[in-house]
């Protein structure tokens, strides 16, 4: 097990009605103007955003609003938030929404503390030091978001989706009512899903030995999702199936199962990619690479597959050929993927072959050229592992 430090700043509030903590928790933050930004109108829609201002408005907090983060939200909408925030002096911002209108929120709020251009962050250029106290109304359980340290926008102009990692992501705190994702679209919880599982299985398929603690909670994180997301996607509206999922996607993403250990996280590099393309749910990319991925690395260790198989999936362990076992994992796993509505081959995705090369080498790397840590992979192996996914 590594070394580690681990800092969860994050207050969570959740259950029925959490929503209504939004004023008195942005007060205990310090604030006294918000900007409340949200997504593309759902949150509008259900009455959430009217009842998130009276929540505001019985604590004394002044806001304005901004609306409009799309799905692989815009570094265009970042721009006008910061020039929001500078404009009427918020002190504060309150995302309401998935992990668009978060991840932005986030962004919005380094940025308008920030001197220069606030790309700048997300392109390495320079380190996030200070930010606006912020906090979030979850309504899709997916991204992890809510408490993760990090945040993924996409530059407009060249189409480049960027994730930047740093404590200063960690919202101040996460209001969290399960009911608020009852409207979801059944696909958006499916992807949500899928997401989920992809986090913990990010940090499960490591080198490290010896992280029993974190292996254990990955494992039951998984089958807790296995269990509960069909009867998510099938009924929606059922509470206690949702109020699973939402929990199991903060742990999935917050790091209590990643320390002590080195994530892999190629899968998700690769996704961006085909989210920044062909601007799909980013729950579905990952239906699709995830599955190459284990194929193409299977063989770094197939006990570890193989204990996935059995222990995740509830496959029959084979003792004399223990690659059959794993690959059966691999198998049952994709077969989840299919029973939730998620596509699992790039042509399903809507993803073309041709594009495949530029993907590959647009695909993030480490200062190494390469990108993963369970397997270190190049343009090649990327490429190749594309290929498997274009069935
Ligand atoms: O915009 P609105 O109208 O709200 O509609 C959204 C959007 O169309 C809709 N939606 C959300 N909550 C709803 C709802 N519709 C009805 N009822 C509700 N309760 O769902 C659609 C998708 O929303 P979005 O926020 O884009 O989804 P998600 O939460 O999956 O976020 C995806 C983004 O987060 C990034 C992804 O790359 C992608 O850009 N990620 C962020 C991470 C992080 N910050 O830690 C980690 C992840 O790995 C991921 O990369
Ligand atoms: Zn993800």
């Amino acid at each position: 097990m590594l070394n580690f430090e681990y800092t969860q700043p994050t207050k969570f509030v959740f259950g029925r009605g959490a929503e209504m903590h939004a004023g008195e928790e942005l007060k205990k933050i310090g604030g006294t103007k918000c900007l409340i930004h949200y997504g593309g109108g759902s949150a509008v829609k259900s009455g959430l955003i009217d009842r998130v201002k009276a929540s505001l408005e019985e604590a004394g907090i002044a806001y304005v609003l901004l609306g409009g983060a799309v799905p692989n939200p815009r570094d265009t909408k970042v721009y006008e938030g910061i020039e929001l925030v500078r404009k009427e002096k918020c002190d504060c911002v309150l995302a309401v929404g998935g992990g668009s209108a978060i991840d932005s929120a986030k962004a919005i709020a380094h940025g308008s503390v920030y001197d220069g251009d606030f790309w700048d962050l997300w392109s390495g250029k320079a380190k996030i030091t200070k930010t606006l106290p912020m906090g979030c109304v979850l309504t899709l359980s997916a991204t992890g978001s809510e408490s993760s340290n990090s945040s993924v926008i996409m530059q407009e102009k060249t189409r480049l989706k960027r994730g930047v990692r740093s404590d200063f992501n960690r919202p101040r705190f996460a209001l969290m009512n399960p009911e608020l994702t009852f409207t979801l679209p059944k696909y958006q919880i499916a992807c949500g899903a899928t997401d989920i599982m992809a986090h913990i299985m990010e940090r499960y398929f490591t080198n490290e030995k010896e992280v029993g603690v974190t292996d254990y909670l990955c494992e039951a994180l998984l089958k807790t999702v296995i269990q509960y997301a069909p009867i998510a996607v099938n009924q929606p509206d059922n509470y206690d199936a949702q109020a699973q999922i939402m929990w199991a996607g903060t742990l999935a993403h917050n790091d209590t199962c990643g320390v002590g250990r080195l994530g892999d996280w190629a899968s998700h590099q690769i996704e961006h990619e085909l989210s920044a393309l062909y601007d799909v749910a980013h729950g579905a990319g990952l239906a699709v690479v995830f599955p190459a991925w284990m194929r193409y690395t299977l063989d770094n260790d197939v006990n570890r597959f193989a204990r996935f198989a059995v222990n995740v999936f509830g496959c029959d362990m084979n003792f004399g050929n223990p690659r059959e076992t794993a690959l059966a994992g691999i198998e049952r796993y994709e077969a989840f993927l299919k029973t939730i509505g998620m596509p699992v081959t790039l042509k399903e995705l809507g993803a073309k072959a041709e594009d495949i090369p530029y993907m590959a080498k647009n695909t993030k790397r480490g200062p190494d050229g390469k990108v993963g840590a369970f397997v270190k992979l190049d343009t090649e192996d990327v490429e190749a592992i594309l290929r498997i996914a274009d069935r």
